[in-house]
């Protein structure tokens, strides 16, 4: 996109990446030696800059950190066998983070300074992105309040920012996953579709109380029945079902519009399989289950990408599958793979060259 955003650029004197080797590193720990930021005040964006990673000074009294508007997104870039740089469908991830600005009572982002911003920062930052497989650059924009006032009101002034963090995968092995039937992520009229930072918050005790169960996270319900399924942990999700494809429809707002979920129905339909999105309750999934015909489970994200379950656990009853058998879910992953890696050719332009 031509473009005549100004963005300030303030190099480091001197990469830390020598000190990291990215063919050996966690989810999100590591950042890379830039960052963009941007400032919102009187009603527009300025400041546009990228320079050094560093701290970022707050007054105590920051309203992000005592009323929580605050959103974010996770993109990854990928780097094929010539050492070029690959976006994966930046466009929807900022599509989605304005619709997260609009629930949380922020600014929207300009196209440009999110999607120019971003590639500039991922250009400089180039040599940060990963080569091994399963291992990427994690891109993670955000945006927060940054009034200094404790009456209850959306925020004058924000803060943009984007991060880059080389990553190694999200889950290392298949999870088992606990059906929640005490807490609850979201309801309708709620904010279940944006990316807050409260949604993240709120969950993680029902992830804790699971794993002191055995589990890794949950298989949230709806609020009022614990029946119709709606996420597992961070991530959309994905049953095969005799041979279609099934997961929960998004029409209540209650579950993430998520740029993977996307990529797998349409990925799934070119390889013939039936996609269904449409209400999903635990008891079709358990008599399935019981029928032999509950053939895959899967969470679909942008950290953890294809993530197989092995385990479903509904009060005391267990639901271990073999994820080695898993076909739909391997071929999906290896499709995703090839397409993220440019070694086949990108027939749905989502890839974003650098
Ligand atoms: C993602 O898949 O990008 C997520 O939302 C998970 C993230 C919170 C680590």
């Amino acid at each position: 996109m031509e473009t005549d955003i100004d963005i300030n650029i303030t190099r480091v004197e001197s990469s830390k990446l020598k000190d990291i080797n990215l063919e050996n590193i966690p989810f999100g720990k590591y950042f890379s030696d830039h960052m963009l930021e941007a400032d919102y005040e009187n009603g527009e964006w300025k400041n546009v800059e990228i320079k050094p990673y560093q701290p970022l000074v707050i007054e105590p009294s920051l309203a992000a950190l005592h009323y929580g508007q605050s959103i974010f997104e996770g993109i990854k870039a990928y780097k094929d066998a010539n050492g070029e740089g690959y976006i994966f469908r930046p466009y929807d991830n900022f599509k989605r983070f304005n619709i997260s600005a609009a629930r949380m009572c922020m600014p929207t982002i300009p196209e440009e300074i999110f999607m120019e911003g971003m590639k500039q920062l991922v250009a400089l930052d180039k040599n940060w992105i990963p080569s091994k497989e399963d291992h990427t650059m994690y891109i993670r924009p955000l945006m927060f309040a940054t009034d200094t006032l404790l009456g209850v009101r959306p925020s004058d002034t924000y803060k943009f920012l984007i991060l880059l963090s080389p990553s190694g995968p999200y889950y290392t092995s298949p999870m088992k996953i606990y059906v929640e039937e005490k807490y609850s992520r979201s309801v309708k009229g709620g904010a279940g579709f944006s990316k807050n930072a409260g949604n993240y918050a709120t969950s993680m005790i029902a992830a804790k109380e699971a794993r002191a169960k055995g589990y890794d996270q949950v298989l949230w319900t709806d609020p009022f029945e614990h029946k119709w399924l709606q996420e597992v942990g961070m991530m959309n999700v994905m049953f095969i079902i005799d041979g279609v494809a099934v997961t929960p429809e998004l029409s209540e707002g209650t579950i993430l519009n998520g740029v993977t979920r996307n990529s797998a129905i349409v990925l799934l339909k070119e390889m013939g399989i039936e996609v269904q999105e449409r209400r999903l309750s635990i008891d079709e999934i358990v008599e399935a289950y019981k029928k032999g015909q509950l053939n895959e489970v899967f969470g679909c994200g942008t950290a953890a990408t294809i993530a197989p379950i092995k385990e479903l656990g509904y009060g005391d009853y267990r639901m271990p599958f073999d994820v080695e058998t898993f076909k739909i879910a391997a071929k999906l992953r290896k499709e995703m793979d090839d397409i993220r890696y440019a070694r086949i050719p990108d027939t749905h332009n989502w890839m974003v060259k650098i």
